[in-house]
């Protein structure tokens, strides 16, 4: 069955859809079977596949959940490995109105999903800045809520409204929805503004923030013109890596999957492992302190549990897999190569 992720937060230009294109474009890399589904009548996740966006609502979300159209006839390739889309265009604007006559019109895209959550390791949902009923239908449909909240002064405004729809949501229609993180994006770590909201963010949310945060780089803002996840377009500026951290932090969390990055493999490989990953552990700590982006390791308990063919190590804590591969960071065919091994090693 699916992990199933809204991506939600009321406010606009918060980076939701920015972290929905980029992050399922990651898990589609190592593997993982993803669909999006676009629920803004903006389409942006849309475009940002480089999909035009419809000219009208044949085949897009609107027919999924207004008009319970089969869904397998409404998924597209978007061009990045193992990435599906159902697509967005402007007509979803008046879906909600639509949907107000409709019985169970909170559980319309939760029905539509369960036709084909079992052909998907991951279905993420982009959703519009509001809580409207598109919102709600995303929320019910949901196992997860992921909150992505901008490094800025007004960082918390509006998200008393945002919580307590979560928590109606939980109570009155799906039980089983919890938060699966926080992310926290756009930052600028040589600003004093970003340190204080990242500490006041991780007093609120403790745990549930995602150690990398995403910074403010250019890139990111310009992939989308290209119609390219930025993680694709450019694999090695800060603000893919730190998708690409939060990522292999997001297969952790939801599945106790480690995957170790090129250089604490080699790292691993010079020095042994156990070392190798305290090392590790150690330059996470200070680039954590010092406002960098952090790359993930787990010092404690380790033991080898054997090299794959082409060199990769696997290595086992007491509760997870931590899988090293060294050419991971290399982007583009490499990722592509690489899934398949990453998927046999994560299978097996
Ligand atoms: N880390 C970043 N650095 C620079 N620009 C970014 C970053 N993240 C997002 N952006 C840009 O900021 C704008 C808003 O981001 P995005 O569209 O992801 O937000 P959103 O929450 O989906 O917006 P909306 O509420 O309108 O759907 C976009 O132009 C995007 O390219
Ligand atoms: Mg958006």
């Amino acid at each position: 069955m699916s992990k199933i992720a809204s991506f939600c937060n009321q406010k606009g230009g918060v980076g939701k859809t920015t972290s929905v294109i980029n992050l399922a474009s990651i898990l589609g890399q190592y593997g993982k079977k993803v669909l999006v589904i676009d629920v803004d009548s903006q389409a942006n996740a849309t475009s940002g596949f480089g999909i035009d966006k419809p000219k009208t609502i044949e085949s897009t979300t609107y027919q999924l959940i207004v008009d319970k159209r089969d869904p397998l006839e409404l998924i597209r390739e978007t061009g990045v490995s193992n990435v599906s889309l159902i697509a967005s265009n402007f007509e979803l604007s008046g879906a909600e109105l639509e949907l107000i006559s409709q019985e169970k019109r909170e559980f319309s895209l939760k029905e539509q999903l369960s036709k084909i959550e079992n052909n998907y390791d991951y279905i993420f949902i982009d959703c519009p800045p509001s809580l409207g009923l598109m919102t709600i239908n995303a929320l019910v449909a949901s196992r997860y809520i992921i909150i992505p909240l901008q490094c800025e002064y007004y960082a918390l405004e509006g998200l008393g409204q945002l919580l307590h729809t979560y928590h109606l949501v939980k109570q009155k229609l799906n039980s089983e929805l919890e938060i699966g993180g926080v992310i926290l994006t756009m930052a600028d770590f040589r600003t004093n503004l970003t340190q204080q909201v990242i500490e006041e963010v991780k007093s609120y949310f403790k745990e549930k923030v995602f150690k990398n945060i995403i910074p403010r780089t250019v890139k990111l803002s310009e992939a989308p013109s290209f119609g390219k996840p930025a993680v694709i377009y450019d694999p090695h500026n800060k603000g893919s890596e730190g998708y690409r951290s939060v990522g292999i932090e997001l297969l952790e969390r939801f599945e106790g999957i480690i995957i170790n990055r090129k250089n604490e493999a080699n790292g691993i490989n010079e020095r042994g492992h156990e070392e190798g990953l305290k090392e590790q552990a150690h330059e996470n700590d200070k680039a954590e302190e010092s406002g960098e982006v952090a790359q993930y390791a787990e010092p404690e308990k380790i033991e080898n549990i054997g090299n794959s063919d082409r060199g990769d190590v696997l290595v086992k804590d007491e509760r997870k897999e931590i899988i090293n591969t060294e050419e991971l960071n290399k982007g583009g065919k490499v990722y592509e190569q690489n899934a398949d091994v990453i998927k046999e090693e994560i299978q097996q």
